[in-house]
């Protein structure tokens, strides 16, 4: 496989809710390295269109791919199977235990038959840290509790435990929503970080345009269960929706501090 084919290809995807049509045939493609956009408003498709992504919900009909090869999910566990790594907005994290057991959550290293195995803490502390600093975060104590942790840094977490489980195709379901500005910009970072890995095809969703256009090689915008419009950031310059100029001026000095 090179680096142009797709990781993920989505084919005339249609999910229907009983008679209501939450997606009307949705195609996308994402390439290993990228990260591709998912934007659209509330109600769009696109908690829908992740949903049978991760093998939560079954599509009505359409298709999809998954290193040329097609998928058919009836668990989540079968999309986690073929590398298809989703975080959560609510990140499926513990606040009060440590970052470590965060990160193995229930994968832990044992010495010994369980239940009478000794946790090889030392070795999962040192490899959780290591995970972190790959994509650019530096956490001195791994023992401590998540609660004390930034929400970017948890962020990252998620991400990082993720990526060390498997997953090639990485979703991020609205990760900078519910972050502060500084925050919101370290988790952008991450993203970049990842991105730089080369091998592995995120797929952000957001409804903030401005985080789009600073780290989306490429972006899909949904409405009301279709595509309106495709393209690299650089296609939004001349787009009709006028909306996502609104953050122009700001963006000069985001993609600035993005650089540091
Ligand atoms: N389980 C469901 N049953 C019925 N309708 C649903 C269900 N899930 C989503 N919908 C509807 O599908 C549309 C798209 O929803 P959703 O995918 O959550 O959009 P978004 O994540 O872009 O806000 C909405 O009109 C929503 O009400
Ligand atoms: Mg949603």
């Amino acid at each position: 496989m090179s680096n142009l084919d797709p990781l993920v290809k989505i084919e005339n995807l249609k999910k229907n809710f009983g008679n209501f049509t939450a997606l009307n045939g949705v195609s996308l493609e994402v390439f290993p390295g990228e990260v591709h956009a998912l934007l659209g408003d509330n109600g769009a498709g696109k908690s829908t269109l992740i949903k049978i992504l991760s093998g939560v919900y079954q599509p009505t009909s359409g298709k999809i791919f998954v290193e040329g090869s097609e998928v058919k999910f009836s668990s989540p566990r079968d999309a986690s199977n073929v590398g298809i790594g989703t975080v959560y907005q609510d990140l499926a994290l513990n606040a009060l235990t440590s970052m470590t057991r965060n990160f193995f959550l229930g994968r832990e290293q044992i010495i010994g038959p369980p239940p009478f195995g000794i946790l090889k803490s030392k070795e999962m502390n040192k490899i959780a840290v290591e995970e972190m600093k790959k994509i650019g975060i530096f956490i001195s104590d791994p023992e401590q509790a998540v609660g004390t942790m930034s929400g970017g840094q948890r962020q990252t977490l998620a991400i990082a435990r993720a990526i060390y489980f498997g997953a090639k195709v990485l979703i991020l379901d609205e990760p900078t929503s519910a972050l502060g500005q500084k925050q919101q910009m370290e988790v952008l970072k991450t993203i970049l970080k990842v991105r730089d890995l080369g091998n592995i095809a995120i797929i952000l969703i957001t409804h903030n345009e401005i985080h789009a256009r600073l780290v989306a090689d490429r972006f899909t915008f949904l409405s009301l269960g279709e595509v309106i419009g495709t393209g690299t950031p650089d296609d939004l310059k001349d787009s009709d929706i006028k909306r996502l100029m609104a953050g122009g001026a700001e963006i000069g000095d985001l993609a600035a501090e993005l650089k540091r």
